[in-house]
């Protein structure tokens, strides 16, 4: 395949290889790899017609050794379980989660991208209810499918500050809804606010949906700010548990940083120096300004990424990359 790895962006690139498992009859079939990227899905399948669907993200990276590292695989292994235990799907058993995400890879690798490129191999898990109904309520059917892509920085620019933007018209998830699940329908809601950002280059910072007072989340990653020697992200029963957030706070705790995970009040921002939206997708992605357009507020962090978060980023990316030592187990080197 002829890529040009390093000016990949957060886009789809169609893998030769996709791998399925279905559920039925109360039992897992063992993951295949197939080249058709279609589904055969019944019309009124739930995933369809009342939303039974969750997803993870996760990536492979090309390391200096030109070894190929999974990072935290089981981490989403075990988060997509528990989505699919808070939309009533069946769970997808770690083994098998592991055994789709490594012949996804195996079938792929030319879709690897080269060392320092920048770019990753993103797989995009997802487990769909299948079952045709039409009464409310959820199936008993699914299907299991990884779809790996290679990808490039989810915000332009490779380590570059992103504008975000509050509002309080449209809310992504409702405290103990479904926000600290990794389900579509977060995203769907999420569209109305982000596409409108977007538009103007920005992102959106999601308040929490009863108060509109404390800090929730970004569209797609984690919300983390530092305040003198603390590194702050919010406590919240509408967001997703983000692996990058976990361990970004190991991380900070090692560099002797002060690690808080609380509610934290939108003007909070005004005592931090330095913040960032995290994940998978977006690692890092400090954010240069917030900007809260109904009361007019500005809160800025400066142009350039801080040098807590910058040392944060290149500490995570040291250990993906294998040119840290990895002492936490956070990556798995794939044997062929
Ligand atoms: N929050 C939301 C809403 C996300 O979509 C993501 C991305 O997966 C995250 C947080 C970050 O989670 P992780 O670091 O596990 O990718
Ligand atoms: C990720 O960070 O992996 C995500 O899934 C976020 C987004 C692209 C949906």
């Amino acid at each position: 395949m002829n890529i040009d790895w390093s000016s990949l962006g957060f886009h789809y690139t169609e893998p030769e290889y996709i791998v399925r498992a279905g559920y039925h009859n109360g039992k897992w079939e063992e993951p295949y790899a197939t080249t058709d990227k279609y589904l055969h899905l019944h019309v009124s399948a739930t995933c369809l017609q009342y939303g039974q669907e969750a997803f993870e993200g996760l990536k492979a990276f090309r390391g200096i050794d030109g070894k190929i590292r999974i990072f935290r695989w089981k981490e989403n292994a075990k988060r997509m379980a528990k989505s699919a235990e808070g939309l009533f799907m069946a769970p997808v058993p770690e083994e098998l989660f592991g055994r789709a995400i490594h012949l996804a890879l195996e079938k792929n690798l030319e879709l690897v991208p080269p060392y320092g490129t920048g770019a990753t191999l993103y797989f995009r898990p997802l487990l769909i209810g299948t079952t045709p109904r039409l009464g409310v309520g959820p199936g008993k059917d699914f299907e299991f499918i990884v779809i790996p892509s290679p990808i490039g920085p989810y915000y332009p620019g490779k380590f570059h500050c992103t504008t975000f933007i509050v509002n309080r018209y449209v809310d992504r998830a409702a405290p103990y809804g479904t926000g600290q699940f990794k389900v579509g329908g977060n995203y769907a809601s999420s569209f109305r606010a982000t596409e409108a950002a977007h538009m103007m280059g920005c992102d959106c910072l999601f308040l929490d949906a009863k108060q509109h007072k404390f800090i929730d989340e970004c569209s797609a990653a984690n919300f983390i700010g530092i305040k003198g020697n603390e590194y702050l992200t919010p406590k919240s029963s509408a967001i997703l548990p983000s692996i990058t957030n976990d361990s970004l706070m190991t991380l900070a705790k090692e560099m002797g940083l002060k690690v808080t995970r609380r509610r934290i009040r939108l003007e909070e921002l005004a005592d931090m120096s330095e913040a960032a939206a995290c994940g998978t997708a977006c690692v890092i992605s400090p954010i240069d300004k917030v900007e809260d357009t109904e009361k007019g507020v500005t809160y800025s962090f400066g142009d350039e990424p801080g040098p807590v978060l910058s040392k944060l980023y290149h500490a995570l990316k040291d250990i993906q990359y294998g040119r840290a030592e990895d002492k936490h187990g956070w990556t798995e080197v794939f044997e062929i």
